[in-house]
């Protein structure tokens, strides 16, 4: 028998986690750890990454538990996947110094996201922002990974990664396997409500921007209503048309229908009656996920033994690569 392929993804646990990272990575964690015989998956609240913006702690804190909760609530067994928080294994922060000295600072400077975050955040462009793609690329090469199931976002993140790892391995021998990316054909970056040419990011302080997966039905539809179109009233999918392609996105990504047969069925019904399916779509997909999270994050006993568990699985493959980094690289045995 082949191998199963490693499968690793993380996500930062800030703001809420969005209908965007539902349908443009979480859904493939799920349906990749269904397939027991291929994948074997590891996923991870990196919460080390989330350190390159101030966080208020007592928030911060909640909110991990929360979103690892979330991850509970969407399907994702402990039984089947290893499910861990970054800073629990000591070894992330490890090999994120050793391959920082394997990384240009005209590499990581190239990075869109860290030229966008500079932007943004004039001051505060910390050392951890430069060195962010680097601890990704630790993640991702502690667990000798196969497949990343991420949105588009992060893809020159994984191409990053992919150069580090090939480089060290160019200047030592075979020691990291080299991972590929995993992105999905439909929902790989879903927009803003608020401005469909942005990306929806689970730290937009417009509320009306993102949809939590754990939003209640109202809130989603009222969403939904608002969500920004433009002055014509045909629903099809068009260059220009930002905000009916996002909506026929999200409806075919929770419905598992043809972007083409949603149009069709509704091309000349206006955007009321479109908005309305698309929002009882979305309520519908996410409303089991909230009842099941409810119930979870009134059980914190059971989250922190899950975690414990989680995070031994994962520090032992992880301690297992580091420590055969560490011999290649010449240091001397403790
Ligand atoms: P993060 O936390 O921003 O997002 C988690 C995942 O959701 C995807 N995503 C989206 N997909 C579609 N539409 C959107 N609007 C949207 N917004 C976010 C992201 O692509 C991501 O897959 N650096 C990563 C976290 C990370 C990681 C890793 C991922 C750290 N280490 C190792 C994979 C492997 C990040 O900030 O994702």
């Amino acid at each position: 028998m082949e191998k199963k392929k490693t499968v690793y993804s993380g996500i930062q646990p800030t703001g809420c986690l969005t209908l965007g990272n539902y349908i443009g990575a979480i859904r493939n964690w799920l349906k990749l750890q269904e397939e027991l015989e291929e994948y074997f998956c590891i996923y991870s609240i990196v919460d080390l990454h989330a350190l390159t913006t101030r966080q208020n702690p007592a928030l911060f804190r909640k909110t991990a538990l929360s979103f690892f909760a979330q991850l509970l609530a969407v399907g994702l067994d402990p039984e089947k996947s290893i499910l861990y928080f970054q800073s629990h294994v000591p070894q992330h922060a490890e090999l994120t110094w050793v391959l920082n000295c394997f990384t240009y600072v005209g590499e990581a400077g190239r990075m869109t996201q860290f030229k966008e975050k500079s932007r943004k955040h004039k001051d505060n462009i910390n050392m951890g922002l430069m060195s962010y793609p680097v601890l990704m690329a630790a993640d991702i090469l502690l667990y000798q990974t196969d497949l990343v199931p991420v949105g588009i976002d992060q893809k020159q993140h994984l191409e990053l990664t992919r150069d580090i790892a090939m480089r060290f391995n160019a200047a030592y021998s075979p020691t990291f396997t080299i991972p590929q990316p995993y992105i999905p054909k439909t929902g790989a970056k879903i927009c803003s409500l608020s401005d469909p040419t942005a990306k929806m990011s689970k730290s937009d302080p417009d509320e009306n921007a993102t949809i939590s997966i754990i939003d209640p039905p109202q809130a989603i539809m009222n969403k939904i209503k608002r969500a920004v179109t433009d002055c014509e009233s045909v629903v099809e999918y068009r260059e220009g048309k930002h905000g009916i392609n996002n909506l026929l996105t999200i409806f075919s990504a929770v419905s598992g229908r043809s972007i083409e047969d949603i149009a069709d069925e509704y091309r000349n019904k206006g955007y009321a009656a479109f908005k309305n399916a698309v929002g009882e779509a979305v309520v519908e997909e996410l409303r089991p996920i909230r009842e099941r999270y409810e119930k979870l994050m009134a059980d914190k006993e059971y989250l922190m033994q899950v975690i414990r568990s989680g995070d031994e699985k994962a520090d032992r493959i992880a301690r297992r690569t580091l420590s055969k980094v560490y011999r290649k690289i010449g240091l001397v045995e403790r």
